[in-house]
Parts: structure tokens; sequence; C-alpha cells
């Protein structure tokens, strides 16, 4: 899998985004193909974070629709399609390959989630 030349952006950059080496998950709580989203707010900002892994993937996405701007989810922690393989924008439907972030079918074929930074250690993620 090609993973696009883009630098990840850091959560402590973003609004009310946590101080980097905050804790996100333990990977072990998260079903295979199980996804979690963290909101972070402070006043009005807002930033939606999104992790899901899938297989021995765990990829770190901002929550940001490249097409419209729009969450990827309706509601709840469920990012993935029908098929278990691709994530899906409940918009309109664009599907992002899970590792890279890149929409693969929809309005933003190309264009590509913004990965978040951050580290693994000892089975948990944390905010880089
Ligand atoms: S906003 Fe995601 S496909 Fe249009």
């Amino acid at each position: 899998m090609t993973i696009p030349n883009i630098k990840p952006i850091e959560l402590s950059e973003l609004p009310a985004g946590p101080e980097t080496g905050t804790h996100l998950v333990d990977i072990d709580h998260l079903p295979d193909h199980g996804g979690k989203e963290l909101i972070y707010t402070e006043g009005d900002l807002r930033t939606s974070i999104l992790i899901q892994k899938t297989g021995d993937i765990v990829g770190v996405f901002l929550n940001h629709c490249p097409h419209a701007g729009t969450p990827l989810n309706m509601f709840g922690h469920r990012f993935l399609d029908a098929s278990g393989k691709y994530l899906i924008c409940r918009t309109h439907g664009a599907l992002f390959n899970p590792e890279s972030g890149i929409c693969v079918r929809g309005p933003c074929v190309g264009q590509t989630l913004r990965p978040v930074a951050h580290t693994i250690r000892s089975g948990s993620i944390y905010s880089a």
C-alpha cells in the first residue's frame, strides 16, 4: 500500500486538540473492524478524530471528509462500509482506504483524509 506523503497533523495544533502525549485508545479495546470517534471541545471549538482498526491496520485520521468537510460518521463509532474494507463518508458515500486514507470511490477520488500524528506504545495509541 502506498501511503501518500502528507504530513500528519498534530492534535495539539487543532482547536481544542489535546496536548502531545495524550492517551487516545488501547488497541485491544477496539474490536477487529471496530472504530472509535474522539471529540475534543473547548467552548465553541471542536475537533473530531477517528481511529479505525481493520485487521492489523490501525488508522488515525481527522474525521473530516475532503469533499465537503462533514464528519464521515452520522453518529456513533461506525466508519466502515458494508464490505468492511473501506471507510465510508455517510454524506455522499465516498470510500477511503483505511490505511492510506486515500479516496478510492466517490466525489473526492484521489484526495486523502488527513492523518493524525500518533505513536503506539505498549498496545496504546497516543497523540504525537
Ligand atoms: S462530504 Fe464526504 S463524500 Fe461528500
